[in-house]
């Protein structure tokens, strides 16, 4: 048996509006809400049992547990107030059913990957390692927690979000998945937030604990930002990511009840949600189109989240950009990089329209 923790309480705050009234975990991704690809596929790899760490939103979670059947046991667990990824882990023990020596795998919640988890487990025994951690290697590891490692894969330092120059030693981070001794666990204080990166990881080192890193070069993404999540998104629907909750891959995913016009063209991965429309001679590459929103003649819409029920007028171009749940988007607006549509919010139309020129 493979018991694992996948930690959601965290708020999201990077992916707002769309995570007011939804946790990042339970954004649909690719038709499901996220956690269900990293349900499924660890299933797919052995884990038998999930114990979800909550606490931003734990109802949204239990809701959704209690009405599915995703071929595994799922226990939720909800923290009174927020204790932090350490903390959280903590929290869970009491749900958890292994023994003291046995391995208990830890994911964050908003990882999309093709570690072998199984492989990972495997290594960390062999190893006899108190913690063993999955690392990946990025281009620009600021927004990660930086983890070197010696000849013998042994970590040597964890330098979270570095904010100097000088705290780049490496380009290897914490890719978000951890395999724990039980008893390791234990030992992380009760009671109040504990950071398992500031904290738990560099206080193991301190006291001689054996603590592993396992570099994986598959894929790896973390759909922390709009523009992450969209790129996930479309990765499950291209098939470069791995998920065995995608049925079938292609350049785009068209859920039940959408109404796309015979010359709207769907590229890039994009998701369009149940009941959603998308009119004439509209394009939609790389993006996400939440349920019951509707995109208007002629909008161009790349790289962006458009939220459920919100509406995009005709001719649109949308780059870049969140659109909130029930936002109205008049037509002829330009909304490009970076740029975040309240819920609910109403843009008037224009009186130039930007997609007809720029054919
Ligand atoms: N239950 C619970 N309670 N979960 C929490 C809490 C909490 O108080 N705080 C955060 N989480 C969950 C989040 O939901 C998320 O799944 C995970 O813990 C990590 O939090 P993020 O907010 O996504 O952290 P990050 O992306 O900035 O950094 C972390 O992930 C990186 C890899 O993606 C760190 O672990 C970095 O070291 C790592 O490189
Ligand atoms: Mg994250």
């Amino acid at each position: 048996m493979t018991e694992a923790v996948l930690l959601v309480g965290g708020q999201g705050t990077r992916l707002r509006p769309l995570t007011i009234n939804t946790p990042k975990p339970m954004l649909p991704v690719a038709g499901v809400p996220f956690t269900v690809h990293q349900i499924t596929r660890a299933r797919d790899t052995g884990v038998t049992r999930i114990v979800l760490g909550t606490s931003y939103k734990a109802d949204v979670f239990k809701e959704f547990i209690d009405a599915s059947d995703l071929g595994i046991e799922v226990v939720i667990a909800t923290e009174d107030e927020p204790l932090g990824t350490g903390g959280a882990i903590r929290h869970v023990l009491p749900y958890l059913e292994s023994g003291a020596d046995e391995p208990v795998l830890v994911f964050n919640g908003d990882i999309l990957s093709g570690l072998d988890i199984a492989g990972l487990v495997r290594t960390h025994q062999e190893t006899n390692s108190d913690v063993s951690l999955y690392l990946t290697t990025v281009e620009d590891p600021r927004a990660f927690g930086l983890v070197p490692t010696d000849a013998e894969r042994r970590v040597t330092q964890f330098l979270e979000k570095p904010q100097t120059p000088e705290e780049i030693v490496t380009d290897q981070i914490n890719a978000g998945c951890y395999v724990f001794k039980r008893s390791v666990i234990d030992s992380i204080p009760t009671g109040r937030p504990v950071s398992v990166e500031r904290e738990t990881f560099p206080g193991l080192l301190e006291s001689g604990a054996v603590v592993s890193g396992i570099v994986d070069r598959g894929y790896w993404l973390d759909l922390g930002t709009p523009l992450a999540f969209v790129q996930g998104s479309c990765d499950l629907v291209l098939g470069t990511a791995p998920s065995p909750a995608v049925a079938k891959t292609g350049q785009s995913l068209v859920l039940d009840g959408a109404t796309i016009a015979g010359d709207a063209s769907l590229t890039g991965g994009t998701t369009i949600g149940a009941n959603a429309s998308v009119a004439s001679g509209a394009s939609i590459d790389g993006a996400v189109v939440f349920d019951n929103a509707q995109v208007g003649a002629n909008s161009r819409i790349t790289n962006s989240i458009i939220g459920e029920g919100a509406v995009i007028g005709a001719d649109c171009v949308i780059d870049g950009a969140v659109i909130g749940d029930g936002a109205v988007v008049g037509a002829g607006n330009e909304l490009l990089a970076g740029v975040r549509v309240w819920p609910g919010a109403n843009l008037g139309e224009t009186s130039v329209r930007f997609s007809s020129d720029r054919s």
